[in-house]
């Protein structure tokens, strides 16, 4: 028999990274995606199979974190071995604006799907896996962050993700549920949300070279991640729900890089050199030299400025993670470097603006067309 997954989030970066994964591991695996008024699955599509056909392992179901009756049924009807919950609304400065809704979703959401396991007597079938952040450690305690460091949530969507690892931790210990959290550091992809910081920077820079857009406006350049790629990351997520025993695990990559210099490495791949003058505010990023034929930048042309509105209300300064226990004990260790991750997110950001442009310049998409 196969085994069988439920995904909540599929049709989200990480969601969709790991439903590929399980498929190709021969799982059935069942997503959880919401009601949208327009289509929300373009990261499935290459999965999708038509409810038409007969024996399907990939197969979607509507449904919200928010509505318990909804989450219940659909545990119940799968009835899955694992449990991946990936659904979250996921934006940290977003979560400032919608703090009530992001609680809801992202902290009692995830005693939902507990409490559905409990209530339908799945305790012992159904493992659980919680996608923790490294958005919990905030402002650091210490450096590295591992599975000892004391949190110190600085967001919204920080403090609904904290009440989600505890009441994860609290499950496996009343009930005795193989429920774990992995406290995942920043991951990465084609893929990303366009709001999220790196493929804000890829589309950007993309459309700057190729005259469709004239400058890009950022927050924080000094903030510094530890990013990864959400491959890697899905892969660790499934590792954790193999594991002997249910726990909580740091995914990261053990380096951390700033916003400032994930721009130039962004630049770079499309052979334009940036350097940063002013201070503060006044920062901006100039056009150093085009090494690129094909793109026609001025020299000194301003390409990057700060725009205030995407400072956070409080901020999570640099994160950098201590994975050695995953390392050690799962043999989980990430296969991509920075340099690759930012190649293969601005590779598919100029192929997808270059389709952008030409259709601009009156040129048909032929998806369209029929
Ligand atoms: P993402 O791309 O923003 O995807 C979030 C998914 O959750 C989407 O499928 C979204 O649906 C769904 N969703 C949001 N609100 C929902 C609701 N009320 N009910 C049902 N579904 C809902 O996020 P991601 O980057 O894949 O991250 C996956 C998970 O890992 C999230 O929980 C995130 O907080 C956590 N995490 C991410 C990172 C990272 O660096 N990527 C690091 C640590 C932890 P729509 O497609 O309809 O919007
Ligand atoms: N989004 C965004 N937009 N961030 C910016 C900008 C900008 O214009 N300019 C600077 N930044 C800085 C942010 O202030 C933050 O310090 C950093 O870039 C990364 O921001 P995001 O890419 O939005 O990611 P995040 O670190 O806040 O959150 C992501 O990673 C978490 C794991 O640590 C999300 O995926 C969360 O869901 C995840 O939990």
């Amino acid at each position: 028999m196969n085994k069988v997954a439920l995904i909540t989030g599929v049709t989200g970066q990480d969601g969709s990274y790991l439903a590929e994964f399980l498929l190709k591991k021969g799982y059935q695996v069942h997503g959880v995606k919401r009601r949208s008024s327009s289509f929300n699955t373009d990261r499935i599509e290459h999965i999708y199979e038509d409810p038409h056909i007969e024996k399907r392992n990939f197969i979607l179901h509507y449904g919200d974190m928010t509505d318990s009756m909804n989450l219940t049924k659909i545990i119940k009807d799968v009835e899955p071995d694992e449990i991946y919950n990936l659904a979250a609304m996921s934006h940290v400065h977003v979560s400032f604006d919608v703090p009530e809704y992001v609680a809801d979703t992202d902290a009692v959401g995830a005693l939902r799907i507990l409490e559905a396991i409990r209530l339908l007597n799945l305790t012992d079938k159904t493992k659980i896996y919680q996608a923790s952040t490294s958005e919990l450690f905030g402002k650091v305690q210490e450096t590295p962050q591992n599975e000892k460091t004391p949190f110190n949530p600085r967001s919204p969507y920080a403090v609904a993700k904290m009440y989600a690892y505890w009441i994860t931790v609290n499950y496996r210990e009343a009930y005795n549920i193989f429920a774990s959290n992995g406290i995942l550091f920043n991951h990465e992809s084609p893929v990303r949300g366009e709001t999220f910081v790196t493929r804000k920077i890829t589309r950007a820079a993309s459309k700057i070279v190729l005259g469709l857009q004239d400058k890009l406006y950022v927050g924080n350049l000094d903030a510094e991640r530890d990013w990864g790629h959400a491959k890697d990351y899905v892969k660790a997520m499934w590792m954790i729900l193999q594991a002997k025993k249910a726990d909580d695990w740091v995914v990261s990559t053990g380096k951390s890089t700033s916003v400032r210099e994930f721009l130039k490495l962004a630049f770079s791949c499309v052979g334009v050199e940036l350097s940063f003058v002013g201070k503060g505010i006044n920062e901006r990023g100039l056009v150093v030299s085009c090494k690129n034929p094909k793109y026609q930048l001025e020299i000194g042309k301003e390409v990057v400025v700060i725009d205030s509105n995407y400072f956070r209300p409080t901020e999570v300064d640099f994160l950098i993670g201590d994975s050695s226990k995953i390392r050690k004990e799962l043999a989980w260790k990430p296969e991509y470097t920075l340099d690759q991750i930012v190649k293969e997110m601005m590779a598919s950001d100029i192929k997808l603006m270059q389709k952008d442009q030409y259709l601009q310049k009156g040129g048909f998409d032929i998806k369209n067309y029929f």
